[in-house]
C-alpha cells in the first residue's frame, strides 16, 4: 500500500517484527539468522538450513499440479489469449502507460481476487511453509497477480525497455536498499503454474552472494548500488531453480534476484506471485484498504504498479472469493486472536456483515518512527525508481 503512514505498526505476533507498510519489517533477528522457537512445519531442518544460507527454498506441491493447471487456464483466458495459438499473444494494443506497457512485455496478468487464486493464498501448506519462515503464526498474504510470459520477442521484447546504468535491473537486482545499516526484512514467493525449463526463463538468482553477502558488502565502495549487484559471475553464479506445475519458491528480499527472458520457441512461463508477512492488525488503513480490495474486486493499492485490467477489470467478470477462516485471517478480515469485548466496533466488509471486533491490540503497537533513525519505508525500493517495477522481478 502506497501509505504515507508515519509509523510502525507492531505486527500481531510475539516475535517482535515492525513495518509501516505491510512489506518491509524490521526485526530483532535477521530471517537468515533466526533461531526457531517453533517446530517446522513443512521443511526438513536442512531445507530451513538452506533457506537460511542461500536465501531461497523451494516447496514441492505447496498447490496440487491440477490447481496450477487451472490457474494456468485462468491466466490465459482473463486475457484473452489462445495458448495454441501464438499469434494472439503478440496483437497489437495500446496501452495507457510506459509502465503499462512494461507490465505487458514482462507478461503481468491483471488478475487479483479470482478464486482460484484465493485458493492457493488460503492453502494450509502454503501458509505452513510461511510460518516456518517467519516463525510466527500471524500472518498476512500478499494481495498480488498472476504472470504469464511468452517468449519474449516482437512487441514484448525485452530490448523495447530502456536500458539503466544504476538501479534497478529486471535480470539481477536486490528488493531492499542493500546498504541500510539496519536491514528491513522482506519475503516473496511464487508458486509456478507449469513446469518450467531454463529456456523459458523466469526466477534466477545468486545465492553465493547471498551465503557471503557480509562479507562482500563490507569489501565494496561506500557508492555502491544499493539494489543493483556488481558481481563477477563466474565467481557468484546466476542459478535459475526449475520448478514443477504446483511448486512453491520462497525467497529473501537480500537475495539477488531476477527475471530471465523466455527465449523458449514456444510455450510461456507462469506463476502466480504469493508471498505472507506478520500481520499488521493494528495499520487500520491498510487493514481496511485489503479488504476491500477483496470485497470489492478491486486492485490492490499497496504497490503503484498494480494496475487492473484496461479493457475488463476483474469486478466486471466476478463476485469476491469464498473465504476460509484460514483466509480471513490472512487478508485481515478476522483477528488472529479473538479479541476481548470493547465494544461494538465491527470491521468494515462492505456488505454491511459484521464480523468480529478488531483485535484490542489495534494501535496499541504503533511506534513513533525516530527522524535519522529508521525512515518509514526505508528499505523498500522506490516503485519505478531508477527503472522498472520492483515487483515485476520475480
Ligand atoms: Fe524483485
Amino acid at each position: 500500500m502506497s501509505s504515507a503512514d508515519a509509523h510502525l505498526h507492531r505486527a500481531a505476533s510475539e516475535v517482535p517484527y515492525f513495518s509501516a507498510d505491510g512489506e518491509t519489517y524490521l526485526a530483532r533477528t535477521r530471517l537468515r539468522d533466526l533461531h526457531k522457537t517453533r517446530p517446522l512445519r513443512v521443511f526438513s531442518p536442512e531445507q530451513y538450513a538452506f533457506w537460511q544460507t542461500y536465501g531461497y527454498v523451494v516447496v514441492p506441491e505447496a498447490v496440487s499440479p491440477d490447481h496450477a493447471r487451472e490457474l494456468l487456464d485462468f491466466a490465459w483466458d482473463f486475457q484473452g489469449l489462445d495458448p495454441a495459438r501464438p499469434e494472439t499473444w503478440y496483437e497489437e494494443r495500446t496501452f495507457r502507460s510506459d509502465l503499462d506497457r512494461e507490465l505487458h512485455i514482462y507478461g503481468f496478468v491483471e488478475a487479483y481476487h479470482h478464486q482460484l487464486l484465493w485458493d492457493s493464498r488460503q492453502s494450509r501448506r502454503v501458509y505452513d511453509a510461511f510460518v516456518d519462515v517467519w516463525d510466527c503464526e500471524e500472518l498476512w498474504v500478499t494481495l498480488d497477480r498472476l504472470n504469464l510470459n511468452p517468449p519474449n520477442i516482437r512487441n514484448r521484447d525485452r530490448a523495447l525497455i530502456e536500458h539503466r546504468e544504476r538501479g534497478f535491473d529486471i535480470n539481477l537486482h536486490w528488493d531492499v536498499d542493500t546498504t541500510l545499516g539496519i536491514p528491513p526484512q522482506r519475503v516473496q514467493g511464487i508458486i509456478a503454474l507449469n513446469d518450467t525449463t531454463p529456456e523459458h526463463g523466469g526466477f534466477q538468482c545468486c545465492p553465493e552472494l547471498f551465503r557471503t553477502f557480509d562479507r562482500w558488502a563490507a569489501l565494496q565502495p561506500e557508492d555502491r548500488d544499493p539494489i543493483r549487484p556488481a558481481v563477477d559471475h563466474g565467481e557468484m553464479p546466476v542459478v535459475r531453480p526449475e520448478l514443477k506445475a504446483g511448486d512453491l519458491l520462497i525467497f529473501n528480499g537480500h537475495l539477488a534476484h531476477g527475471v530471465a527472458p523466455n527465449t523458449a520457441g514456444r510455450g510461456a512461463r507462469a506463476v502466480q506471485y504469493l508471498a505472507m508477512m506478520p500481520a499488521l492488525e493494528g495499520h487500520a488503513e491498510l487493514r481496511r484498504s485489503r479488504v476491500d480490495s477483496w470485497h470489492d474486486n478491486t486492485t490492490p493499492t499497496w504497490n503503484a504498479t498494480l494496475l487492473g485490467d484496461a479493457d475488463r477489470p476483474e469486478a466486471e467478470r466476478y463476485g469476491p472469493a469464498e473465504l476460509t477462516e484460514l483466509g480471513e485471517k490472512l487478508l485481515g478480515l478476522r483477528p488472529w486472536h479473538p479479541a476481548p469485548a470493547t465494544g461494538p466496533e465491527t470491521a468494515h466488509t462492505g456488505s454491511g456483515a459484521a464480523v468480529e471486533p478488531d483485535a484490542a491490540r489495534a494501535d496499541s503497537g504503533v511506534v513513533p518512527v525516530e527522524s535519522g533513525v529508521v525512515p518509514a519505508e526505508s528499505g523498500v525500493v522506490p516503485v519505478e525508481s531508477e527503472g522498472g517495477p520492483c515487483v515485476a522481478s520475480r
